[in-house]
């Protein structure tokens, strides 16, 4: 299918499920921003507050939390004008594809997606349906809008071939070219950040240890020690980007590093090449300080106006709500709902 019949559009979403990260930072909304500056393409973003509800949340927190993921989105840069901002519950098309799609989907492909595996363990019997039918609201997100591209992190790409799947799946059933293949965006060098303490595990929320990460809301002395104390070995860096290949808390800073400031990882390695930790590490908590700073203090300062951030979903949410019903209403009618057409 060609690309062109598609407005060049993005969708992305975050959980709004507690304790924004550093990957979420780096692996997704810094990223946003940089699209939606580069103003190639459409922006649509989302609070994807029915995805959370796959585990429990307590109904006050999570309302807390949208706030506070929308205030993450604005304070990092993102423009409620020129992006469109919303938490999916306000827009009922993605609940209503996604049933469409729960019937396109099969219970097979649900049962290979490893997050699922990982969310719901060994207790699968006892985990919710919607955690098991999770990435099929997600292909529902993304095809509400016929976005084009994807940018997320590396985590979620299995999620998006998923997506893919559906939609040619769904084109093949009914025989139209309606739905777009949609590409997922995974660049640059911090798309895996991982854990602080084992650079072999993703910077996680869920993570026992705090140490593990670093939290949007850290305070700079909190950012500087968790630096400070992450885990590393006892060699001092290499001037080639490649030679970090088996050393992956090394390989992870650099990339943390290489994605604040902005710079390729061999333009970082030729000015850090040969450094010891003891002067890497507080450069690097430097310039953590010096770019989430901003972000944290802008964020408490929002957040002391919940009434003008619900203002800013409502309106992201008719925004959104004016591009998906169209294409709802002509997903239905493909699948042959009376009344759909009208
Ligand atoms: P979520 O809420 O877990 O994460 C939001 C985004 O942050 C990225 N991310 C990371 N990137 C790099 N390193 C990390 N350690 C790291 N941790 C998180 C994720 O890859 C993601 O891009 N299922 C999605 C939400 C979703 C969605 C969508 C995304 C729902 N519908 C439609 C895109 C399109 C999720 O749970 O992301």
């Amino acid at each position: 299918m060609a690309d062109a019949q598609f407005t060049p559009r993005v969708f992305s979403g975050i959980q709004p499920s507690g304790g924004l990260t550093l990957g979420n930072y780096l692996g997704a909304l810094k990223r946003f921003v940089d699209i939606q500056n580069a103003g190639t393409h459409e922006c649509v973003y989302c609070l994807v507050d029915l995805h959370a509800i796959t585990v429990w949340q307590d109904p006050a927190d999570l309302e807390a939390q949208t706030r506070e993921a929308a205030a993450f989105f604005i304070a990092s840069g993102i423009d409620p004008d020129r992006s469109i901002l919303f938490n999916q519950s306000q827009v009922p098309g993605h609940a209503q594809l996604a049933w469409i799609f729960n019937c396109v989907a099969r219970m097979g492909w649900m049962g290979r997606m490893t997050q699922w595996k990982d969310k719901a363990g060994k207790n699968s019997e006892n985990a919710s349906l919607g955690l098991f039918a999770y990435p099929a609201l997600m292909a529902a997100d993304i095809l509400l809008y016929h976005a084009t591209h994807v940018p997320v992190g590396e985590d979620q790409k299995q999620h998006l071939e998923l997506t893919r799947d559906i939609a040619a799946k769904f084109n093949h059933d009914y025989g139209v070219d309606f739905f777009p293949i949609t590409e997922p965006v995974i660049e640059g060098p911090a798309t895996r950040v991982m854990s602080l303490r084992d650079g072999t595990k993703k910077m996680s929320k869920s993570d026992p240890s705090d140490m593990s990460r670093i939290n949007m809301g850290d305070d700079a002395d909190t950012i500087a020690q968790k630096f400070r104390k992450a885990r590393t070995d006892p060699e001092p860096l290499p001037e080639r980007y490649e030679d970090l290949k088996d050393r992956p808390e090394a390989r992870n800073l650099v990339d943390i590093f290489a994605a604040l400031s902005e710079r390729s990882t061999d333009a970082v390695m030729a000015e850090v090449g040969g450094f010891g930790w003891g002067q890497f590490k507080p450069m690097l908590a430097e310039l953590a300080v010096e770019k989430l700073s901003p972000i944290s203090d802008e964020m408490t300062r929002m957040l002391a106006d919940p009434a003008e951030i619900d203002t800013v979903l409502a309106r992201g949410a008719e925004r959104a709500n004016a591009v998906a019903e169209p294409i709802l209403r002509r997903t239905y009618e493909i699948a042959g709902m009376v009344g759909a057409e009208k």
